[in-house]
């Protein structure tokens, strides 16, 4: 134990200080200009409001200019700040590009925006899966890309972010998620590929991993959720817009590659961690030193899970004979 403490302890951390990479860095808000796509409602909408009042030039893109101009109205009504809205549909890259060229060079990007259409994949038609992946995966693409020529060339060169908005069904499957799901992991890969080829430009890639969250979508989405998802999608517990929004916010200054929103996030956020880049020594060292105890939780919430199912199909089996 005294050498644990003494000698390990001190010689792990020192060094996970040396090693972590992309380094630690700061990106400021105050002054800047913050583009969100699905900005003008639920979590973006929490964002755009977060980021207005702590000084930042606001711009939001979506397809519904009535919400858009809701938006701009409720923002200038709680912080006096003046938001710039733009409709377009995030599947149409040039739509897309006209928006960006007019909002001019952005130093935060938040791709946001999202649809959830749960449902068993063999009773989800293709046109709604091939509809979720344009939106949530093709969408962010074409977002990241018309945005990219001009982030690389801002005036500004201070540190830039692009934040991209997965969810916790982005770091384990969930059943009646086939579709969402690999929209969402389709984002991991692009993030991590992304930050290493924009980290020369002071371009830090985020990505946040909320759990349910009270919003105008989720609203819909339960609706049309299989019974078997609302019993495993329960399990992490739900948040408010706000309070997501925050945990966006600070995680986006601090430059952190994963941005986990509660407890049970953290939790499989370490057991996820991969090979994934890391700033935080200290989250490292998380990382390092729970990393087994992390996939033992993780095994428990499997089993847990497939017991729920297990015991679904059972009741149904005896409801039908
Ligand atoms: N709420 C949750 O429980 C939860 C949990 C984890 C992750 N998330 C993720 O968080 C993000 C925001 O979700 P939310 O719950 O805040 O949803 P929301 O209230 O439904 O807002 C979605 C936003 O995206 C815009 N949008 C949708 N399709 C678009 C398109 N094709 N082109 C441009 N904009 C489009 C919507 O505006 P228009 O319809 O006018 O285009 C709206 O502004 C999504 O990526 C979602 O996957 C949500």
């Amino acid at each position: 134990m005294v050498f644990f403490t003494l000698v390990l302890l001190p010689f792990l951390l020192l060094l996970l200080y040396f090693i972590v990479r992309p380094r630690p860095v700061k990106i400021p808000i105050k002054n800047r200009h913050v583009f969100i796509t699905g900005g003008s409602s639920g979590i973006g909408l929490a964002l755009a409001h977060q980021a207005a009042s702590e000084g930042a030039r606001v711009s939001l893109l979506a397809r519904s200019l009535d919400k858009l101009k809701e938006a701009k109205q409720s923002i200038r009504l709680s912080s006096g700040v003046d938001a710039s809205i733009f409709s377009a549909d995030v599947r149409d890259f040039e739509a897309v590009q006209r928006a960006i060229n007019d909002a001019g060079p952005i130093d935060i990007l938040v791709v946001n925006q999202g649809i959830f259409v749960p449902q068993e994949l063999e009773k989800q038609e293709l046109d709604e899966i091939k509809f979720t992946i344009d939106i949530n995966l093709m969408g962010s693409f074409n977002v990241i890309k018309a945005a990219l020529p001009l982030m690389k060339n801002r005036k500004d060169q201070g540190p830039a972010s692009i934040a991209l908005m997965s969810s916790q069904a982005g770091q384990v499957g969930i059943y009646g998620y086939t579709a969402y799901s690999a929209s969402k992991f389709g984002l991991r890969g692009l993030a991590e590929a992304l930050q290493q080829e924009v980290i020369a430009d002071n371009i830090h890639v985020s990505m946040i991993f909320p759990p349910d969250t009270e919003t105008p979508g989720l609203e819909q989405e339960n609706k049309r959720r299989p019974e078997i998802t609302k019993i495993l999608a329960g399990s992490s517990g739900s948040m408010k817009a706000d309070q997501v929004a925050k945990k966006t916010l600070d995680g986006i200054k601090s430059g952190s590659f994963v941005i986990p929103c509660n407890f049970e996030g953290h939790m499989l956020s370490i057991a996820t961690a991969g090979l994934s880049p890391q700033r935080s020594f200290l989250t490292a060292f998380l990382e390092v030193v729970f990393a087994g105890i992390a996939r033992l939780i993780a095994l428990c919430f499997q089993w847990n899970w497939y017991g729920s199912i297990e015991k679904w199909h059972a009741q149904r089996k005896s409801k039908f004979a």
